[in-house]
């Protein structure tokens, strides 16, 4: 049935109780495609995240003339890196489907090929915003045109010559710090990204996994141009954005006790437990260790009375794609939630203020959409039919939802679970959650 879409139904109730390793992580499995196909010699990736997103940057790269094996079933990807000069020119448009981040981190490194390309994206990526990146790539001297709300496609110019800069960025962005650096790899002299506040840093750990050196002071990350990425070895743990429906989820619905194992818990990540945390809930990390430059422990979450809470600012970066989930969290807390300084939640895959809002008004709750954020007061979730917009993480907060709601809850518009979390429903079952699927 072509054009039909996938549509959730669960019933109400129910606990998580067992063990379950979520699939690997979505940045770290893209900037390995990147890295290792850039890099001289053979890399190998266990653990690699099979969704759209992540499989959309392998076959760019594969578009680009680089032989990449895999994945296996089991995530293994073996990768003959081509060398930062080796990429060839591709045959026809770059499809980067959903993913805002493969869209972002490759404009960097595209721009300073030598042959021309276009990116383009789905319906959703084709309304995000672009200049953020295209505005500091043109200061360095790169060449982008793109459609004229400064949306995708992008048709990026080969042959410039990059240089440089030293860049402040107006908003916190690992996507756009990251296209930065990328960038700055073929640029004559220094390339620095200054952010706002902490963002994700898997870009910096894994420049130096390749061997090239990346100096971190303070807010400023900085390389030279010049240099090269030696091939390694690259084990993707599995992704903390994916666990935290299962935090919330075990959190929330009584009785559960739940393990996540191998979960990447890097400190720029982890905002979700802090918060969680704050608000009342009981996360234990049990074997930490260090795993290829990135913290990585077990997770074991039980269920406990959730608080309202004033969520601190400085957490709101290190739990970005968390706020879905998050917001459930919040309907079913005792009391007020307010989240502030969160405007980058509105240009996200949805309008995920809005689109929450919405979806939390039909089952019951009172949400308030500020310009920055969201107002929640905890109570009761009823039941009803919600319209996830084709954002995957908010079809999944829905479904965690239903553990708590007095009905059952219907998710409209489900199929882009898969770009971050392939297998959602059958882990979810296997652990208490159970979802049941239709084609419309
Ligand atoms: C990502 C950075 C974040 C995040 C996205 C993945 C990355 O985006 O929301 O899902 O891998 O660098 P921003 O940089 O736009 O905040």
């Amino acid at each position: 049935m072509s054009g039909s879409k996938l549509r959730y139904q669960l019933q109400a109730g129910g606990k998580l109780c067992g063990e379950l390793r979520v699939p690997g992580d979505k940045s770290i499995s893209h900037r390995s495609i990147m890295l290792g196909s850039l890099a001289n010699g053979t890399t190998r990736i266990t653990g690699f995240l099979q969704g759209e997103d992540s499989l959309n940057t392998l076959r760019v790269f594969q578009a680009m003339g680089v032989e990449i094996d895999g994945p296996t079933q089991s995530g293994e990807v073996v990768i003959e890196g081509v060398g930062l000069h080796g990429l060839k020119a591709p045959t026809g448009v770059l499809n980067v489907g959903n993913s805002g981040t493969s869209m972002r981190l490759l404009s960097g490194l595209l721009a300073a090929q030598k042959f021309d390309c276009e990116l383009v994206g789905d319906d959703s990526l084709s309304k995000r915003p672009m200049r953020r990146v295209i505005e500091p790539l043109t200061q360095m001297g790169a060449q982008i045109e793109s459609a004229e709300k400064g949306t995708p496609p992008l048709k990026i110019h080969g042959g410039a010559r990059l240089k440089g800069i030293e860049y402040e960025m107006p908003m916190a962005s690992a996507q756009v710090k990251s296209c930065l650096l990328l960038a700055g790899l073929y640029a004559e002299g220094e390339t620095a990204v200054l952010e706002p506040a902490p963002t994700r840093d898997h870009s910096e750990r894994m420049l130096r996994g390749f061997g090239y050196e990346v100096t971190v002071e303070g807010n400023r990350a900085r390389l030279c141009g010049g240099g090269e990425l030696i091939a390694t070895e690259i084990d993707v743990p599995a992704d903390i954005s994916s666990a935290a429906f299962f935090l919330v989820a075990a959190s929330i619905a009584e009785g559960s006790d739940l393990t996540l194992r191998h979960v990447g818990v890097n400190p720029t990540r982890t905002g979700i437990i802090d918060i969680l945390r704050l608000m009342g809930a009981n996360i234990q990390l049990q074997n930490e260790r260090l795993v290829g430059g990135e913290q990585v422990a077990d997770l074991r979450v039980r269920s406990a009375p959730l608080q309202g809470i004033d969520i601190p600012r400085e957490l709101v970066p290190l739990a970005i794609d968390e706020f879905p989930v998050l917001f459930v969290a919040a309907a079913c807390a005792n009391g007020r939630t307010v989240l502030t300084g969160a405007e980058e939640l509105r240009v996200k895959e949805s309008d995920r203020i809005q689109v929450m809002a919405d979806g939390l008004h039909i089952l019951g709750i009172d949400a308030l959409p500020t310009n920055d954020g969201m107002i929640i007061e905890g109570g009761r979730l009823t039941s009803g039919t919600v319209d996830s917009a084709g954002d995957h993480r908010i079809a999944m907060a829905f479904a965690v939802a239903s553990l708590r709601s007095q009905g059952s809850i219907r998710i409209d518009d489900c199929d882009n679970v898969n770009t971050s979390f392939p297998d959602f429903v059958a882990l979810a079952g296997r652990v208490g959650l159970y979802v049941r699927e239709s084609k419309v």
